[in-house]
């Protein structure tokens, strides 16, 4: 450790002697720099004017979401949508073994006994897509450390997932559609928020198309690895989250 800490006084000698206080400064500058990151992910919202417009999405969207529909209905004609139970113990296994999350059987269990909601896509007996939902009025996000406030009304999308040969097909938009509407009519909800990944084209491509918007952003700033604040930028997004800022998380 002494041997360690004389080496270093020896180096910042050499480099002060060398290259002058400013490069010295320079080179501690770079240190610091390569030693941070800055993080942050689109937050996506959709909401919707009352539960019954929520019930007959897309009929009020743009002609040519209708039309994609339409085309996607031709081919996924033989795709049934459900929520996965604790008792579908054929359909956790499968969901264990395709998510890219790694999320165990006992993960998946507890999730869902958390009141987590799992939807997935399926083709025959294989499941082609999932989505996870979560309704409020807290739930904690491990990703960021935190937990968010939700509206009433209000439900948090995560982690959507197509399988590699069903992608760009509609699976996901079809499945989203599917989603919104039975939330609507079983639990009246009329508003959607997530995020995703800033360089995720396709999902980002899906949400503004089924009618989503970017209200904002969810971020965080690391120091040698180690996550010093938190925050959410933009009025609507987590709206009912009443702690924009967290030092530490
Ligand atoms: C994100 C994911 C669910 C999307 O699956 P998908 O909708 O079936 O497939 P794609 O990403 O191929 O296509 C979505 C749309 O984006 C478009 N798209 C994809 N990549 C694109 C690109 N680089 N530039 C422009 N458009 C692009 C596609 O053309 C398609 O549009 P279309 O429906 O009008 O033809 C899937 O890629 C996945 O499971 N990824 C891994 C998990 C993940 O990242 N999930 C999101 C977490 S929020």
């Amino acid at each position: 450790m002494v041997d360690q800490s004389n080496t270093l006084v020896k180096r910042m000698f050499k480099v002060l002697k060398t290259e002058g206080i400013k490069g010295f400064s320079r080179r501690i500058e770079g240190r610091l720099r390569s030693k941070w990151s800055r993080h942050y992910f689109f937050v996506f919202s959709q909401e919707f004017a009352s539960v019954s417009d929520a019930l007959e999405f897309p009929a009020q969207l743009d002609p040519a979401i209708v039309r994609m529909f339409e085309r996607c209905q031709r081919v996924l004609s033989s795709v049934t949508f459900k929520q996965v139970k604790e008792s579908d113990g054929g359909e956790i296994d499968e969901l264990v073994a395709i998510d890219p999350w790694k999320l165990s059987k006992k993960g998946i269990i507890e999730k869902l006994q958390e009141g987590w909601c799992c939807y997935v896509a399926e083709f025959g007996s294989r499941i082609v897509a999932f989505e996870w939902t979560k309704a409020g009025p807290e739930f904690y996000e491990p990703f960021f450390r935190r937990s968010f406030t939700l509206a009433a009304d209000e439900v948090y999308d995560w982690r959507t997932f197509c399988v590699p040969d069903w992608r760009s097909r509609g699976v996901v938009p079809i499945l989203i559609k599917w989603i919104v509407n039975h939330q609507a009519l079983t639990e009246g909800v009329k508003k959607r928020t997530g995020w995703v990944r800033i360089d995720n084209v396709g999902q980002i491509h899906n949400l503004e198309q089924m009618g989503y918007s970017a209200v904002g952003r969810l971020g965080f700033i690391e120091i040698f690895g180690v996550r010093l604040l938190c925050y959410i930028r933009g009025q609507r997004a987590f709206s009912a989250t009443k702690k924009r800022f967290s030092i530490k998380c």
